[in-house]
């Protein structure tokens, strides 16, 4: 009997990352829509901006808000940390135990970039670390003072590390990392901005004084950042289960991503105008809006890898490919090592493995490059330009 640890490992974090992530998530959903839905109401006692109501799980809930904060601090006050930084810490041990561990297979494509796995994974901090800190100084400069201008420089920003990363990393990997980056932006805010700012407020008014409103303006810009930021950063790390979104490769990943960072801010900018009561034409826009721009994103991905071969390809000659470069991972008994069992559950050994698969193929080798991983039998163009015209042979 052997235990595969590493399989355990990966399994619990990822369930701990996907369930902190619903957790933020649904907190930062939850007082988006809390704080657009405060109505101003005669009869509010003084002190008071707004009041919501609702109704939930058998009973009625009544929040109130405070412009700045109440005469006196309640004995029990309940704070939304934990949630960010437990999705940031476990997101980064993901990241690790699949992209630095296995930074051969997963992190490096050496047609990219010949990295060896050190520097690989020193460029992957770099990239984080740097993305907070240039994001950080852009707020805090002139551009900050205007939404507009410093939300075009926060997109340049990412769009530019999209591109730097699409010539560096494997697609898959370039795709996380720009949703790593965000995630990492996101989080910061929480930890050095949003959390200080909301305990120099406290201690001011603990203190008597009255609290510096810069400071809940700064917290509140960080906020905003982080609600447009949530669809696009949720989009990218589930890229990896749809590789044609890579199809772009070196040439177009990054307009890929951009696209993808303008739908999802589209979406959001929908909601919370629609949970601050706005109807009519303000919220007429936003989904024909984002059904362009995913059909923008469809006709830019269109036909990435056209079949040219015109000779017909043969069994045989398709089988022999596979297994030249896929089969010692995607077998029952894996010669690769590291491998323990066929990953995904996906062998190719046989012409019916390879026939009932070929549409994962397609999209996984294909239409995009993510297998072989880390390609370390040197799979060209020309191969899978034959996988795909074989694979375009047969009937659905
Ligand atoms: C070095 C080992 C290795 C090689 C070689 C390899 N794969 Fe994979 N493959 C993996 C791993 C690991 C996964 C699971 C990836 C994950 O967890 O996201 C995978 C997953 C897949 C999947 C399922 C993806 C999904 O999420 O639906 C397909 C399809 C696939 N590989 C096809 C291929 C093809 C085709 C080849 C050869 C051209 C190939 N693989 C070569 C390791 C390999």
């Amino acid at each position: 009997m052997t235990i595969v640890w590493s399989d355990w490992i990966l399994l619990l974090v990822r369930w701990l990352h996907i369930v902190t992530a619903i957790a933020w998530i649904g907190t930062s959903f939850y007082f988006i829509w809390l704080d657009k839905s405060l109505r101003q109401r005669q009869g509010l006692a003084p002190g008071i901006i707004g009041d919501s109501w609702s109704v939930h799980g058998g009973g009625f809930y009544q929040v109130q808000k405070y412009a700045v904060a109440p005469a006196e601090l309640p004995p029990e006050l309940h704070w939304f940390k934990y949630e960010a930084y437990f999705t940031w810490l476990s997101g980064f041990a993901l990241l690790a135990i699949m992209y630095y561990w296995g930074a051969e297979s997963f992190l490096i494509d050496p047609e990219r970039f010949a990295f060896r796995p050190l520097p690989a994974i020193a460029s992957s901090v770099a990239f984080l670390a740097g993305g907070w800190l240039a994001y950080d100084l852009l707020c805090r400069s002139p551009l900050g003072r205007h939404t507009v201008s410093l939300a075009t420089g926060v997109f340049v920003l990412i769009v530019f590390s999209a591109w730097a990363l699409t010539q560096l990393f494997s697609d898959r990997a370039a795709f996380l990392h720009v949703g790593a980056i965000i995630a990492t932006i996101m989080s910061a805010n929480v930890f050095f901005i949003i959390i200080p700012n909301q305990k120099k407020v406290i201690a001011a008014l603990t203190a008597g004084q009255q609290p510096d409103a810069q400071l809940g303006q700064q917290a509140g810009q960080r906020s905003l950042h982080n609600n447009y930021l949530t669809l696009p950063v949720v989009l990218l790390m589930i890229s990896a289960h749809h590789p044609f979104l890579f199809a772009g490769g070196t040439d177009l990943g990054w307009a890929v991503i951009a696209l993808m960072l303008v739908m999802g801010g589209v979406i959001r900018h929908f909601f919370n105008t629609q949970h601050e009561g706005g109807h009519g034409i303000r919220l007429l826009w936003q989904w024909p809006m984002a059904v362009l721009l995913i059909l923008a994103m469809a006709a830019l991905l269109a036909n990435p890898v056209k079949p040219t071969h015109s000779a017909a390809v043969s069994d045989r000659a398709a089988l022999a490919i596979v297994q030249t470069h896929c089969s010692s991972c995607h077998a029952t008994a894996p010669t690769a090592a590291g491998f323990n069992a066929a990953p995904a559950g996906i062998r190719l050994e046989t012409l019916d493995d390879l026939t009932r698969h070929r549409f994962q193929v397609l999209a996984q080798a294909v239409n995009s490059r993510v297998m072989p991983l880390g390609n370390p039998t040197k799979m060209t163009t020309a191969d899978r330009t034959r996988l795909g015209a074989w694979i375009n042979q047969q009937s659905l």
